[in-house]
Protein backbone atom coordinates (compact mmCIF):
# COMPACT_ATOMS: atom_id res chain seq x y z
CA UNK A 1 0.00 0.00 0.00
CA UNK A 2 1.54 3.49 -1.10
CA UNK A 3 2.05 5.71 1.76
CA UNK A 4 3.05 9.72 1.52
CA UNK A 5 6.22 10.74 1.21
CA UNK A 6 8.75 11.08 5.14
CA UNK A 7 8.69 14.70 4.43
CA UNK A 8 5.04 14.96 3.91
CA UNK A 9 4.25 18.53 5.78
CA UNK A 10 1.71 17.68 7.99
CA UNK A 11 1.52 21.91 8.80
CA UNK A 12 -1.64 22.37 6.43
CA UNK A 13 -1.25 26.10 4.79
CA UNK A 14 -3.95 28.91 6.52
CA UNK A 15 -7.22 30.06 4.16
CA UNK A 16 -6.20 31.77 1.19
CA UNK A 17 -3.30 28.98 0.74
CA UNK A 18 -3.73 25.67 -0.24
CA UNK A 19 -2.01 22.16 -0.53
CA UNK A 20 -2.64 20.21 -3.40
CA UNK A 21 -1.83 16.42 -3.50
CA UNK A 22 -1.71 14.65 -7.10
CA UNK A 23 -1.61 10.62 -7.14
CA UNK A 24 -2.49 8.32 -9.80
CA UNK A 25 -5.35 5.86 -9.60
CA UNK A 26 -3.04 2.83 -10.75
CA UNK A 27 -0.34 3.43 -7.26
CA UNK A 28 -3.01 4.18 -4.88
CA UNK A 29 -6.10 1.76 -5.52
CA UNK A 30 -5.07 -0.98 -3.08
CA UNK A 31 -5.46 1.77 0.04
CA UNK A 32 -8.74 -0.53 1.23
CA UNK A 33 -7.20 -0.97 4.87
CA UNK A 34 -7.49 3.12 5.34
CA UNK A 35 -11.09 3.05 4.61
CA UNK A 36 -13.70 3.29 7.00
CA UNK A 37 -16.16 0.79 7.74
CA UNK A 38 -18.97 3.36 5.70
CA UNK A 39 -16.46 3.84 2.55
CA UNK A 40 -16.27 0.09 2.95
CA UNK A 41 -19.80 -0.40 2.95
CA UNK A 42 -19.93 1.98 -0.13
CA UNK A 43 -17.19 0.57 -1.85
CA UNK A 44 -19.23 -3.00 -1.64
CA UNK A 45 -21.75 -1.68 -3.94
CA UNK A 46 -19.67 -0.03 -6.64
CA UNK A 47 -19.62 -2.34 -9.23
CA UNK A 48 -17.65 -1.11 -12.10
CA UNK A 49 -14.22 -2.17 -11.07
CA UNK A 50 -12.52 1.18 -12.07
CA UNK A 51 -15.18 3.46 -10.43
CA UNK A 52 -14.40 1.18 -7.13
CA UNK A 53 -10.26 1.69 -7.65
CA UNK A 54 -11.10 5.29 -8.35
CA UNK A 55 -13.40 5.51 -4.72
CA UNK A 56 -10.41 3.85 -2.51
CA UNK A 57 -7.68 5.87 -4.28
CA UNK A 58 -9.21 8.90 -2.94
CA UNK A 59 -10.34 8.08 0.22
CA UNK A 60 -7.26 6.43 0.74
CA UNK A 61 -5.10 9.37 -0.03
CA UNK A 62 -7.50 10.77 1.83
CA UNK A 63 -7.09 9.54 5.51
CA UNK A 64 -3.55 9.29 4.46
CA UNK A 65 -3.30 12.99 4.26
CA UNK A 66 -5.74 12.83 7.41
CA UNK A 67 -4.14 10.91 9.62
CA UNK A 68 -0.13 12.52 9.15
CA UNK A 69 -2.14 16.08 9.90
CA UNK A 70 -3.97 15.19 12.86
CA UNK A 71 -2.08 12.12 14.16
CA UNK A 72 -5.30 9.66 14.43
CA UNK A 73 -5.36 6.19 12.40
CA UNK A 74 -7.15 6.67 9.00
CA UNK A 75 -9.43 4.11 9.19
CA UNK A 76 -10.99 6.12 12.33
CA UNK A 77 -11.12 9.37 11.58
CA UNK A 78 -15.05 10.57 11.38
CA UNK A 79 -16.08 12.52 7.81
CA UNK A 80 -19.56 13.77 7.52
CA UNK A 81 -21.65 14.65 4.55
CA UNK A 82 -23.10 18.24 3.97
CA UNK A 83 -26.61 18.77 2.27
CA UNK A 84 -25.24 17.73 -1.21
CA UNK A 85 -22.84 15.38 0.07
CA UNK A 86 -19.41 16.99 0.34
CA UNK A 87 -17.54 15.14 2.57
CA UNK A 88 -15.81 16.95 5.72
CA UNK A 89 -14.37 16.10 8.83
CA UNK A 90 -16.92 15.16 11.74
CA UNK A 91 -15.26 16.42 14.50
CA UNK A 92 -14.84 20.49 14.75
CA UNK A 93 -12.00 22.33 13.79
CA UNK A 94 -11.08 24.22 10.90
CA UNK A 95 -9.46 21.72 8.93
CA UNK A 96 -10.98 21.70 5.28
CA UNK A 97 -10.39 19.80 2.09
CA UNK A 98 -11.49 18.49 -1.02
CA UNK A 99 -11.02 15.69 -3.85
CA UNK A 100 -11.41 15.43 -7.40
CA UNK A 101 -10.93 12.87 -9.52
CA UNK A 102 -9.88 11.72 -13.38
CA UNK A 103 -9.49 8.46 -15.13
CA UNK A 104 -5.76 8.55 -14.19
CA UNK A 105 -5.32 10.69 -11.21
CA UNK A 106 -6.74 11.36 -7.75
CA UNK A 107 -6.21 15.12 -6.32
CA UNK A 108 -7.07 16.34 -2.69
CA UNK A 109 -6.62 19.79 -1.90
CA UNK A 110 -6.38 20.86 2.15
CA UNK A 111 -6.78 24.17 3.53
CA UNK A 112 -7.51 25.93 7.29
CA UNK A 113 -10.46 28.26 7.38
CA UNK A 114 -12.29 28.10 4.47
CA UNK A 115 -14.27 26.00 2.37
CA UNK A 116 -11.93 25.29 -0.80
CA UNK A 117 -13.06 22.94 -3.71
CA UNK A 118 -10.54 21.05 -6.41
CA UNK A 119 -11.30 20.23 -9.50
CA UNK A 120 -9.30 18.53 -12.10
CA UNK A 121 -10.05 17.72 -15.61
CA UNK A 122 -8.37 16.02 -18.45
CA UNK A 123 -10.07 16.42 -21.69
CA UNK A 124 -12.92 18.40 -22.81
CA UNK A 125 -15.94 16.31 -23.92
CA UNK A 126 -16.68 15.42 -27.11
CA UNK A 127 -19.80 16.78 -27.10
CA UNK A 128 -18.19 20.56 -25.89
CA UNK A 129 -19.97 22.63 -28.12
CA UNK A 130 -23.42 21.70 -27.03
CA UNK A 131 -21.94 21.50 -23.24
CA UNK A 132 -20.91 24.99 -23.51
CA UNK A 133 -24.33 26.12 -24.66
CA UNK A 134 -25.33 24.58 -21.07
CA UNK A 135 -22.72 25.62 -18.68
CA UNK A 136 -21.88 29.12 -19.89
CA UNK A 137 -23.43 32.39 -19.42
CA UNK A 138 -24.74 34.67 -22.52
CA UNK A 139 -21.00 37.08 -22.16
CA UNK A 140 -19.27 33.17 -21.55
CA UNK A 141 -20.29 31.61 -24.36
CA UNK A 142 -19.96 34.93 -26.67
CA UNK A 143 -16.18 35.24 -25.61
CA UNK A 144 -15.64 31.15 -26.23
CA UNK A 145 -17.12 31.29 -29.78
CA UNK A 146 -14.68 33.85 -30.47
CA UNK A 147 -11.47 31.99 -29.33
CA UNK A 148 -9.83 30.05 -32.51
CA UNK A 149 -10.41 26.32 -32.76
CA UNK A 150 -7.10 25.00 -31.63
CA UNK A 151 -7.17 26.82 -28.83
CA UNK A 152 -11.03 25.67 -27.64
CA UNK A 153 -10.51 22.67 -25.47
CA UNK A 154 -7.87 24.81 -23.31
CA UNK A 155 -10.45 27.71 -22.88
CA UNK A 156 -12.96 25.27 -22.32
CA UNK A 157 -10.83 23.24 -19.67
CA UNK A 158 -9.95 26.32 -17.81
CA UNK A 159 -13.74 27.45 -17.86
CA UNK A 160 -15.14 24.24 -16.69
CA UNK A 161 -12.56 23.43 -14.08
CA UNK A 162 -12.72 26.79 -12.29
CA UNK A 163 -16.86 26.45 -12.63
CA UNK A 164 -16.32 23.40 -10.85
CA UNK A 165 -14.28 24.53 -7.94
CA UNK A 166 -16.45 27.14 -7.43
CA UNK A 167 -19.60 24.96 -7.05
CA UNK A 168 -17.51 21.97 -4.57
CA UNK A 169 -16.44 25.13 -2.54
CA UNK A 170 -19.68 25.87 -1.92
CA UNK A 171 -20.78 21.81 -1.49
CA UNK A 172 -23.89 22.56 -3.98
CA UNK A 173 -21.80 21.15 -6.53
CA UNK A 174 -24.68 20.72 -9.88
CA UNK A 175 -27.70 21.36 -7.64
CA UNK A 176 -27.09 24.46 -8.56
CA UNK A 177 -27.10 25.65 -12.75
CA UNK A 178 -23.33 25.97 -13.71
CA UNK A 179 -24.87 29.40 -15.88
CA UNK A 180 -25.81 30.82 -12.55
CA UNK A 181 -22.01 31.22 -12.16
CA UNK A 182 -19.95 33.73 -14.18
CA UNK A 183 -16.24 33.11 -13.69
CA UNK A 184 -14.93 34.17 -17.47
CA UNK A 185 -12.39 33.44 -19.51
CA UNK A 186 -8.82 34.70 -19.18
CA UNK A 187 -8.78 35.88 -15.86
CA UNK A 188 -5.81 33.79 -13.96
CA UNK A 189 -7.78 34.47 -10.81
CA UNK A 190 -10.89 35.37 -10.32
CA UNK A 191 -14.12 36.52 -7.81
CA UNK A 192 -17.36 35.22 -8.11
CA UNK A 193 -20.76 35.46 -6.40
CA UNK A 194 -22.98 32.16 -6.50
CA UNK A 195 -27.25 32.72 -6.00
CA UNK A 196 -28.31 31.42 -2.64
CA UNK A 197 -24.84 31.18 -1.26
CA UNK A 198 -23.59 34.08 0.69
CA UNK A 199 -20.25 36.34 0.39
CA UNK A 200 -18.32 35.91 -2.54
CA UNK A 201 -15.69 32.78 -4.25
CA UNK A 202 -12.49 32.99 -5.76
CA UNK A 203 -11.06 30.78 -7.77
CA UNK A 204 -7.50 30.07 -9.77
CA UNK A 205 -6.21 27.68 -12.23
CA UNK A 206 -3.55 24.95 -10.94
CA UNK A 207 -1.11 24.40 -13.53
CA UNK A 208 2.19 21.94 -13.65
CA UNK A 209 3.83 20.66 -17.17
CA UNK A 210 2.52 17.25 -17.45
CA UNK A 211 -0.80 17.20 -15.49
CA UNK A 212 -4.13 17.56 -15.90
CA UNK A 213 -5.68 21.29 -15.78
CA UNK A 214 -7.18 21.84 -12.60
CA UNK A 215 -8.67 25.15 -10.51
CA UNK A 216 -9.00 25.56 -6.68
CA UNK A 217 -11.80 27.48 -4.74
CA UNK A 218 -12.29 28.93 -1.68
CA UNK A 219 -15.09 30.60 -0.15
CA UNK A 220 -14.89 34.24 1.23
CA UNK A 221 -11.27 34.01 0.57
CA UNK A 222 -8.52 35.12 -1.74
CA UNK A 223 -6.64 32.34 -2.87
CA UNK A 224 -2.88 32.86 -2.29
CA UNK A 225 -0.08 30.19 -2.42
CA UNK A 226 -0.33 26.61 -4.11
CA UNK A 227 1.84 24.23 -2.62
CA UNK A 228 1.77 20.93 -5.44
CA UNK A 229 3.13 17.82 -4.36
CA UNK A 230 3.00 14.45 -6.68
CA UNK A 231 2.53 11.89 -4.13
C1 LIG B 1 -19.92 17.39 -6.49
C2 LIG B 1 -19.97 16.94 -7.94
C3 LIG B 1 -19.85 18.17 -8.84
C4 LIG B 1 -18.79 15.99 -8.16
O1 LIG B 1 -18.80 15.51 -9.47
P1 LIG B 1 -17.65 14.52 -9.98
O2 LIG B 1 -17.73 14.47 -11.44
O3 LIG B 1 -17.70 13.25 -9.21
O4 LIG B 1 -16.39 15.38 -9.63
P2 LIG B 1 -14.99 15.20 -8.89
O5 LIG B 1 -14.26 13.99 -9.32
O6 LIG B 1 -14.34 16.53 -9.09
O7 LIG B 1 -15.32 15.12 -7.33
C5 LIG B 1 -15.72 13.97 -6.65
C6 LIG B 1 -15.46 14.16 -5.17
O8 LIG B 1 -15.98 15.41 -4.71
C7 LIG B 1 -16.42 15.27 -3.36
N1 LIG B 1 -17.83 15.73 -3.33
C8 LIG B 1 -18.97 15.00 -3.40
N2 LIG B 1 -20.05 15.85 -3.34
C9 LIG B 1 -19.57 17.10 -3.22
C10 LIG B 1 -20.18 18.37 -3.13
N3 LIG B 1 -21.52 18.54 -3.13
N4 LIG B 1 -19.37 19.45 -3.05
C11 LIG B 1 -18.02 19.31 -3.04
N5 LIG B 1 -17.39 18.13 -3.13
C12 LIG B 1 -18.15 17.03 -3.22
C13 LIG B 1 -16.27 13.81 -2.98
O9 LIG B 1 -15.09 13.68 -2.22
C14 LIG B 1 -16.15 13.12 -4.32
O10 LIG B 1 -15.31 11.99 -4.33
P3 LIG B 1 -15.60 10.67 -3.45
O11 LIG B 1 -17.05 10.51 -3.35
O12 LIG B 1 -14.88 9.59 -4.18
O13 LIG B 1 -14.96 10.98 -2.13
C15 LIG B 1 -21.32 16.21 -8.27
O14 LIG B 1 -21.35 14.96 -7.64
C16 LIG B 1 -22.53 16.99 -7.81
O15 LIG B 1 -22.93 17.93 -8.46
N6 LIG B 1 -23.10 16.66 -6.63
C17 LIG B 1 -24.10 17.49 -5.93
C18 LIG B 1 -25.41 17.60 -6.61
C19 LIG B 1 -26.12 16.32 -6.59
O16 LIG B 1 -26.57 15.86 -5.58
N7 LIG B 1 -26.21 15.73 -7.76
C20 LIG B 1 -26.83 14.47 -7.93
C21 LIG B 1 -26.60 14.04 -9.34
S1 LIG B 1 -27.25 15.24 -10.46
Amino acid sequence: MRNLPPDFPSVVPQAGDALVLVARIDEWRDGEERLSAVERERLRHLTHPRTAETFVAGRSLLRAALAAVLGEAPETIGLTLGRHDKPALEAPGDLAFNLTHSDEHVALALTRGAEIGLDIEPTAPPEREAVAEVVMTPEELAAFRAVPGPERDKAFLSLWTRKEAILKAAGSGFSVEPRALAVGFGAEAGRATLPGYGGWFAVRAVERPGWPPMAVAFWNSEVGNTTLLEV
